[in-house]
């Protein structure tokens, strides 16, 4: 018979070399298994004195005892590591720089469109639309502009080669097509981009407008100076803006005033406007003795101009991203 002491040291370092699970449950069974060491032991024990035999008895349950709690041990550290080569296997380097969205931005003049409707919006006025490709009808005719009118050449005008369509040269079309579908009242803006044959730095082939238009009942020329004025002041949060309606002349409103803004030392203009000429309301069957309004028509690439300080209205549609990023 073994010694129990030396059973037990031995089992011990055992124990203590083996790191895998299976190999841990065959060496306990050498020990503690049917006819382990220590088994063997407990069934010797009837062979013994009976005055041997408690003591004997209760030293192999403490043996016993010593032998599981270091399994016990063993099991979780071989777990443990597992673990940890499981973790170390799978790690992230979370301090690899990110791809990053690349996020897009707003074209400075998308963004004073949307400013400028917000503005208006907030008035009651309504966004209306309308085809940049347009007829003669629509560009010139019902505007009261008829056909070798003198007007007419105040826009050299890109035409289609079927010789019935043209690249619209104002947003004014889109009054008539509103009028044609909607009564009074009315009170709408149409923005949009408008073509004429025209380059330098001030102008550009393809620019912006935004129309306005109201008609109702008792709309007079205080009320389109009222919200030329307040858009004006509030669309460059300056209330000591000085706004001046020139006489002019559009042969769709009557009177007409060309819209100036103080600028430095001088004006600049910032659009057309005027009460809608009768001929145009009769054109939509609209009674212009019951109902008047007044028309206008802004450039937002101008505004845009003004509001960022940007000299060269060309830099607006050159598609530079050194110029466009910085207004995002
Ligand atoms: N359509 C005119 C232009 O392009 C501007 C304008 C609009 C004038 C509405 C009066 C009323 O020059």
């Amino acid at each position: 018979m073994q010694d129990l002491d030396a059973i037990v040291s031995e089992a011990l370092a055992l124990f203590a070399g083996i790191d895998d699970a299976d190999q841990l449950e065959q060496a306990k069974a050498r020990y503690l298994g049917k006819s382990g060491a220590l088994t063997e032991l407990l069934k010797g024990l009837g062979k013994l004195p009976s005055a041997e035999r408690p003591a004997m008895g209760s030293r192999i349950n403490a043996a016993k005892d010593k032998l599981e709690t270091a399994l016990k041990a063993q099991r979780e550290k071989i777990q443990h590591r597992k673990l940890e080569t499981k973790l170390a296997e799978e790690a992230l380097d979370v301090t690899l720089p990110g791809r990053g969205l690349g996020l897009g931005g707003l074209h400075p003049v998308t963004r004073t469109m949307e400013r400028i409707e917000a503005l208006y919006r907030s008035l009651g006025f309504e966004v209306a639309d309308g085809p940049e490709i347009e007829t003669d009808y629509y560009n010139f005719t019902a505007l009261n502009q008829p056909e070798n009118h003198p007007a007419r050449s105040m826009h050299d005008t890109f035409y289609l080669e079927d010789g019935k369509h043209l690249l619209r040269t104002h947003t004014s079309p889109i009054q008539i097509r509103y009028m044609e579908n909607h009564r009074p009242p009315i009170k709408i803006i149409a923005p949009g981009r408008v073509y004429r044959v025209d380059s330098d730095a001030t102008h550009s082939p393809m620019f912006h407008q935004v129309e306005g238009l109201w008609i109702d009942e008792r709309i007079t020329f205080a009320d389109l100076k009222g919200v030329l004025v307040d858009f004006l002041k509030r669309f460059f949060e300056r209330d000591d803006l000085k706004v001046r309606f020139r006489p002019s002349f559009f042969p769709f409103t009557e009177p007409s005033a060309e819209i100036d803004m103080s600028f430095g030392d001088g004006w600049l203009e910032m659009g057309g406007a005027g009460m809608v000429h009768p001929n145009v309301l009769r054109n939509v069957n609209i009674d212009p003795e019951q109902y008047q309004g007044f028309a206008f028509g802004l450039g937002p690439d101008r505004l845009t101009m003004l509001r960022y300080g940007v000299n060269d209205l060309r830099l607006f549609f050159e598609n530079d991203l050194r110029f466009l990023k910085q207004f995002s």
